[in-house]
């Protein structure tokens, strides 16, 4: 319930396409998985999100946009598709069974970015949730076509260039969207740059050379800082007539991009051209201190960094980009690939992989040491966008011989980064494989191992979990390692509450604490008094329970930390409420939520939400109670999970439902439930806390003149369909070869005989009308 991940904004304005939008928007009609392809840079991206764009309104769920372009490992498609979809899996289901029960009975678009290093996976996982949600429709872009049944390829063409033959007018080169885009770019760094009589023809033969690709003429235009366009034109000539051999033969686009890029890298400084091809270490970005710690050296000294960095930007071979006040940098797939090889040729890409990898074992272990204390949620945040990074650490101690025991600290620094990253899939398979990579025993190889068990147990995999804690709790003690024997004896106590063997659970739970307060491990003695206070109120003893969660409320706020805080709150409100002292547990539960926020640690906020919901059910707040009914649903949906791993728990939330339902007149439960439910993650926080006010009930789904009797013809049932994929008159005239006039008739006829003044009204209709039919065209 992260929140779906929509369609990027645009950095600049996109150019022409016009045409090309409509023919792929129709090709999505017809067919439910549609293919972009061609070379790179050609502007498959850009055309895609653009056609993401304007059909939106057909799709009652929304788009969703899965960047691809920085995940290396196929085996965690499915999950990057649940986290852009912000789903969370915390459960113990394989992931794309999570996706494929969201999915269906949704209608949405699912727009697959850069395919082309995972067509296999790609192809498989399209096909599989095609098939299960009739209601769904893929566009991916990739270099390569997918090759799955039913799927619609379209090649992504060039900007279109001026015609060689003629002498255009200015005017009329205006409207030739690849002078248009160069005309743009180069006016964004040389400001008052314009194309006129003058240049015309210089700037006519230049996007001709370079074959219309937009990536090639955003390169180029880059250079107008410095080059005069004669100059820029001169240079290129001979660079081609070079490739070439001096006929004149049209190279091939893939080596005009080449070329380009070639010419284009040469043309850097020396330092600019080593920080190119060291950057493309990185994956999804970087910020300028991560550059200066994997990228400088003698010939690139870190003063001199900002400068580099700055200089590549210019000529577009960076994007800067803003998150939270700090500048990150990112490199187009093909631009990273061209320093990728640059960095290969130069005999020097172990040395930066590995030391990318340093870099990032040292971030992580700074995270760790700063966990407990009020940097906590800032660090969890720059992890989270140095994710993609992390991966390819991850990948690389994978990958290089010796490495894997370094990849196990890795994986678990810091401790709760998958817990509040609601990823214990994704924590799960890495330790997983590193654990597979390195089987000497070692105090790291313990603690992977032991974590690997314990996210287990978080995912409800306890009886397969108790062997391997035994396993680290023996190696702790052979190893005389008390913090992993603490940890050790926390996670089986954890183990031992879930089966609810609560004797146990709190002894190890005091062991525990012990054992990290011995070592001055403030965080994890906390983490494990809030458990016990939980166990010990269920064995009787609810002073010393309340106590407990006291004492932990008082060590979390000297330090200035959240996460644990939160959970401690929750144990409170809780507590507090199981015995019947129920005034502050909404309180105490809302500012939980407030302090978890800034995690992605959606269970623990459903848990917290159960509290919200009790609370206002016991307030006499019915139809509050019956919305947070609806959000939890859909909170527990997202997770993959039920109460059911709180067993403590359960039993309020039957009461509280049981309670709504009676108190509700008949239908009103459900209608509330689902009104709930189908708030966005964002909304649905703000009403929680009260932030926003109550749903406003849905527009009328399915007006008085519809159903399956509709008095639509079989022609306007067909214009309706293009109506929803969002086609304009003439664009539908295009697709049914009529007449622009008749097909606005049509549009008009069916408006009047439906009672609708809008097209999106015939958007809703045609898909609601629809529902249960299941789409047309293939698979
Ligand atoms: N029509 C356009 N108008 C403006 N800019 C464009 C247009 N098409 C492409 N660009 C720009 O050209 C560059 C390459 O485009 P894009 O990323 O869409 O190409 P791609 O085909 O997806 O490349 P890759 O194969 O590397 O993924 C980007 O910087 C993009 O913003
Ligand atoms: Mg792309």
């Amino acid at each position: 319930m992260g929140g779906m991940a929509g369609i990027p904004a645009d950095l600049t304005a996109l150019v022409g396409r016009r045409t090309e939008v409509a023919e792929v928007r129709r090709l999505l009609s017809a067919s439910r998985l549609v293919t972009l392809t061609g070379a790179g840079g050609v502007g498959k991206t850009r055309v895609a999100l653009r056609t993401a764009a304007t059909v939106t309104r057909a799709f009652r769920d929304g788009v969703c946009v899965v960047e691809l372009a920085g995940l290396r490992d196929p085996k965690l498609l499915a999950h990057t598709v649940a986290t852009a979809l912000g789903l969370v899996n915390q459960s113990g289901r394989a992931t794309l069974d999570v996706v494929t029960g969201h999915v269906r009975g949704r209608r949405l678009l699912l727009v697959l970015d850069n395919c082309e290093h995972l067509v296999d996976a790609c192809a498989r996982l399209a096909d599989t949730l095609l098939r299960a949600a009739p209601g769904i429709r893929v566009l991916t872009t990739s270099r390569h076509v997918l090759g799955v049944t039913g799927e619609q390829v379209f090649v992504v063409p060039p900007l279109p260039t001026p015609v060689p033959s003629r002498r255009p007018s200015v005017r009329e080169l205006l409207t030739c969207p690849a002078v248009e885009l160069f005309g743009r770019r180069a006016a964004a760094v040389l400001p008052g740059f314009e194309v006129t009589q003058d240049n015309a023809e210089a700037v006519a033969q230049l996007v001709q050379r370079l074959d219309g690709l937009p990536l090639a003429i955003e390169l180029a235009a880059a250079r107008m800082r410095t080059l005069t366009l004669d100059e820029m034109l001169a240079r290129l000539e001979d660079r081609f007539a070079l490739l070439t051999l001096g006929s004149r033969t049209a190279l091939p686009r893939q080596r005009t991009l080449r070329a380009l890029m070639d010419w284009s890298h040469a043309l850097c400084t020396e330092r600019e051209r080593a920080l190119w091809a060291r950057v493309s270490v990185f994956s999804g970005g970087f910020d300028l201190g991560a550059a200066a710690a994997v990228c400088a050296a003698d010939d690139l000294p870190a003063e001199a960094l900002v400068d580099v960095v700055d200089g590549l930007v210019e000529k577009s071979v960076l994007t800067r980009h803003e998150h939270g006040g700090r500048a990150r940098y990112r490199m187009l797939e093909t631009v990273r690939e061209y320093g990728q090889d640059r960095l290969a040729a130069s005999g020097t890409a172990a040395a930066y992989r590995r030391r990318h990898r340093d870099h990032y074992l040292g971030l992580t272990a700074q995270a760790q040491a700063q966990w407990f204390g009020p940097e906590q949620a800032a660090w969890f945040t720059r992890l989270r966008l140095d994710h993609a990074n992390l991966r390819v650490a991850l990948d690389y101690c994978l990958t290089e011989p010796g490495e894997a025991a370094a990849g196990m600290r890795l994986a678990v620094t810091p401790r709760h980064y998958w817990i509040t990253l609601g990823s214990l899939h994704e924590g799960r398979h890495w330790l997983d494989r590193l654990l597979a990579a390195e089987r000497a025993q070692s105090s790291a190889r313990a603690t992977a191992l032991g974590t690997y068990a314990y996210l287990g147990v978080l995912q409800g995999a306890i009886e397969e979990a108790l062997p391997a804690l035994d396993e680290y709790r023996a190696a702790a003690e052979h190893l005389e390692d008390a913090s992993a024997l603490a940890w050790a004896r926390h996670h089986q106590a954890l183990a031992a509450a879930f089966r609810w063997d609560l004797p146990r659970a709190a002894a190890l739970f005091e062991a525990a604490a012990t054992g990290h307060r011995a070592l001055g491990d403030l965080g994890g003695a906390t983490e494990c008094t809030v458990k016990l206070a939980i166990a010990v109120w269920h064995l009787g003893d609810h002073d010393r329970a309340l106590a407990l969660c006291r004492e932990c409320e008082a060590v979390t706020s000297a330090h200035g930390e959240s996460w644990l805080r939160a959970l401690t709150l929750f144990a409170r409100g809780l507590l507090q409420w199981l015995g019947g002292d129920r005034d502050t547990t909404d309180g105490l539960a809302r500012e939980a939520i407030r302090l978890m926020r800034p995690f992605h640690d959606w269970w623990d906020i459903a848990m917290c939400v159960e509290l919200v919901a009790w609370s206002a059910e016991a307030a006499g707040a019915t139809r509050r109670a019956a919305h947070l009914l609806g959000i939890l649903r859909s909170l527990w949906e997202t997770i993959g999970g039920t109460l059911s791993a709180a067993p403590f728990m359960a039993e309020s939330h039957q009461r509280c439902e049981d309670a709504v339902r009676a108190a509700l007149p008949a239908g009103e439960f459900d209608r509330a439930v689902r009104r709930g439910a189908a708030f966005s993650p964002a909304a649905a926080l703000a009403y929680v806390l009260e932030e926003a006010p109550a749903p406003a009930p849905p527009p009328p789904r399915r007006p008085a003149h519809t159903g399956p009797d509709a008095p639509l013809t079989r022609r306007e049932r067909e214009v309706a369909g293009l109506v929803a994929l969002g086609l304009s008159n003439k664009e539908i005239a295009a697709s049914l070869v009529i007449a622009q006039r008749t097909a606005e008739n049509h549009v008009e006829r069916i408006l009047a005989k439906l009672g609708f003044t809008s097209r999106s009204q015939v958007a809703v209709w045609v898909h609601e009308g629809r529902r249960g039919e299941s789409a047309s065209g293939a698979p």
